[in-house]
């Protein structure tokens, strides 16, 4: 286990008041912890208005090697990946440290016989089985940059996607199960190279429903027909410390979704410190992290941050309603798992399939529960932490965003006081801020501002893939010398962050991030619509809803049928998880005289709040409101 790990509140005061002290003093002990090819010279360079951030300069590591080489001698024979399929009645999947190991060498030499060599851009879309984990560890191996796109997404997104990263081969499977639905995957893949992705040369299929797909000769190639040639053997690509490890996509109030870069050594120098420290990791703890590895959250808390610390990770195919709502307490109990980090949207809907079935498990072994993605309203913490965690584990709030590759604000699990519905307090080496809209801090306590952060840590995005102009305007213009979140926070009276959510033209759905314009363009795409402006609305299960306003060429005499129209646009642009849950047809949008849509009016619609609109005079067409606030009365 690694040698820094923050044990009592007393230890949290004095080693947060050294991190900002001297940050990189304080790095640099940490970083030293890991197996380094080389050390580095230089543990930080940076400033934040080009931006330009470097850390460990110099250093050469490979993050395969912390996750798996360097355990080999005292954990070959523990446990390091539980595979649960999505049928219970399936059998599972355990591998040892060893045994993952090789799986990984292996893909690596897969991957290097299909010319696939360090710098390609490698996208992944493949379902929760093994074989995803081991892809994304078997580019980590061979310097190749993973872009893992999440199975749900439509063919056009992951072309979008493939196509931004200049990706040289897409990973996938023959199909996956959700729940009682199979899904061709490989047919997805076929669409999306299909719309013009040149630089795609190979593609690699795992077998997981034994269908039979269609395979492009001289293209596509079956893993295990691959792994026959190969020796167990691939020795770790000595990757510079600021080398590119992935690509993750992410939306943004832009309509295209952006490129996050994240690079070897801060990566990973954060991920394993944060695992440790926020869910306080014990060495025999078995941990369970719900996410699907197509989210920053799989690839840090499924994969990484476990692995870097020679834990046991346990990874679910199904999902939670599958066959019933105790599928999740269920599995706790087969494996005996520690620590369960897991959506508030997950808790809600268990939530309300009723108290019965989480009451006919034991869910004993917990210790630690931990959630993420949006705010944890109280009704959804209190309910974790009763009845999940029968009042005896403590919940922990994380929050933190793709780009910031970790977990930021968060309290340490048994450690830090806890407060429903609040993060807490930052991990030490985070120097959190809350700004006015002039860029000032508001110092002190009960206070709310922008959520920005004032000095790099090491995992913090680099740029965003091909576009590093965007990279500065998006985090680094609002406020100058800042990384500006997006989020805007509370600091309560002892210091505790709230997170109140995002400031920007972004929704939160289920934990999946979403720009507004983004659903705008894919609902624009239908061929009946005119225009339309999304807003997000308090759902009770999803936390943020779509609600949709749209204008159409022609007088909507059969409602239904346009939007099931709209849907499966949204549907073939995005994928199901961005389907509007919501839609009113309009005769126009509220508009200023210089064409801007006043979004402020229609959130307020979509809450169900027009007791104040605020002033709208300002509009081209005032009429339009009130048409609007009639209209929402009849909406589904
Ligand atoms: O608004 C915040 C919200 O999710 C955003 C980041 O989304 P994403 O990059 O998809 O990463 C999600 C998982 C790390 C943030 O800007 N968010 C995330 N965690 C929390 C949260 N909001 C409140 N509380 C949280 N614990």
């Amino acid at each position: 286990m690694m040698n820094f790990r923050i044990s009592s509140p007393e230890q949290y005061e004095v080693t947060y008041r050294r991190s900002v002290e001297d940050p990189e003093g304080f790095w640099d002990q940490i970083a030293k912890e890991y197996h380094w090819f080389e050390p580095w010279h230089k543990t930080l360079e940076w400033e934040f208005y080009t931006p330009s951030v470097k850390w460990f300069i110099g250093g050469k590591t490979n993050i395969t090697y912390n996750c798996l080489d360097r355990h080999l001698k005292k954990r070959g024979n523990k446990l390091a990946l539980i595979w649960e399929p999505n049928d219970p009645k399936e059998k599972f999947v355990r591998l040892t440290y060893r045994e993952l190991y090789e799986r990984v060498n292996q893909y690596a030499n897969v991957l290097k016989r299909n010319g696939i060599k360090k710098g390609d851009r490698v996208a992944i879309y493949m379902p929760m089985i093994p074989e995803l984990a081991i892809a994304v560890l078997a580019c980590a191996r061979i310097g190749a940059v993973h872009s893992v796109v999440f199975a749900g997404f439509s063919a056009v997104s992951l072309a979008d996607r493939i196509k931004d990263a200049g990706a040289v081969a897409v990973l996938t499977s023959d199909g996956l199960n959700r729940g009682a639905k199979q899904i061709p995957v490989k047919r997805v893949v076929d669409e999306a190279i299909a719309m013009g992705c040149d630089t795609v040369k190979r593609v690699i299929v795992t077998e997981r429903l034994g269908w039979a797909v269609n395979m492009v000769e001289g293209r596509d190639v079956w893993l295990h027909e691959e792994l026959q040639h190969v020796g167990k053997e691939c020795p770790p690509e000595p990757m510079d410390s600021e080398d590119m490890l992935f690509i993750l996509y992410t939306s943004g109030s832009t309509g295209k979704p952006k490129g996050v870069v994240h690079t070897v050594g801060g990566y990973m120098v954060y991920a394993g410190y944060t695992f440790l420290n926020a869910f306080q990791y014990e060495e025999s703890d078995v941990f369970w992290c719900t996410a699907d590895v197509g989210w920053i959250t799989g690839h840090t808390y499924l994969i990484y941050g476990p692995l870097l610390n020679g834990a046991t990770t346990l990874m679910f195919e199904g999902v939670p309603t599958y066959p019933d709502a105790g599928r999740f307490w269920q599995v706790i109990d087969k494996y005996g798992v520690n620590i369960f980090y897991t959506a508030p949207t997950a808790i809600r809907s268990l939530m309300a399939a009723g108290l019965d079935h989480v009451l006919s498990y034991s869910l004993d072994s917990l210790r630690v529960l931990g959630s993420v993605g949006e705010p944890i309203n109280e009704e959804a913490w209190n309910w974790y932490h009763i009845h999940v965690g029968k009042e005896r584990c403590p919940v922990i709030d994380t929050w933190w965003q793709t780009e910031t590759g970790g977990i930021m604000i968060s309290a340490l699990a048994g450690i830090s006081k806890l407060k429903p519905a609040h993060a807490g307090q930052p991990l030490p080496g985070i120097q959190p801020v809350l700004l006015d809209a002039d860029g000032r801090e508001i110092e002190g306590n009960d206070v709310e501002g922008y959520l920005c952060i004032k000095h790099p840590w090491p995992s913090m995005l680099r740029t965003t893939f091909g576009d590093h102009e965007r990279c500065r305007q998006t985090y680094f213009s609002a406020f100058k010398g800042y990384y500006f979140t997006g989020d805007g926070a509370r600091r309560d009276e002892n210091g505790l962050y709230r997170i109140i959510g995002r400031v920007d033209d972004v929704i939160n759905v289920s934990g999946h991030r979403f720009g507004t314009a983004e659903i705008e363009n894919a609902i624009n795409l239908c061929k009946k619509v005119v225009e339309s402006a999304v807003v997000g609305y308090p759902h009770e299960i999803k936390g943020q809803g779509i609600y949709a306003f749209v204008v159409t060429a022609e007088p909507v005499t059969n409602p239904d049928l346009v939007e099931a129209e709209i849907i499966e646009s949204v549907v073939a642009a995005i994928g199901k998880i961005a389907r509007p849950d919501k839609i009113q047809f309009v005769s126009g949008l509220p508009k200023t005289r210089s064409g801007k849509i006043m979004r402020r009016i229609l959130r307020k619609v979509a809450e169900g709040d027009i007791s104040n609109l605020g002033d709208t005079t300002t509009l081209l067409d005032p009429a339009v409101v009130d048409e609007i606030i009639e209209g929402a009365k009849t909406v589904k």
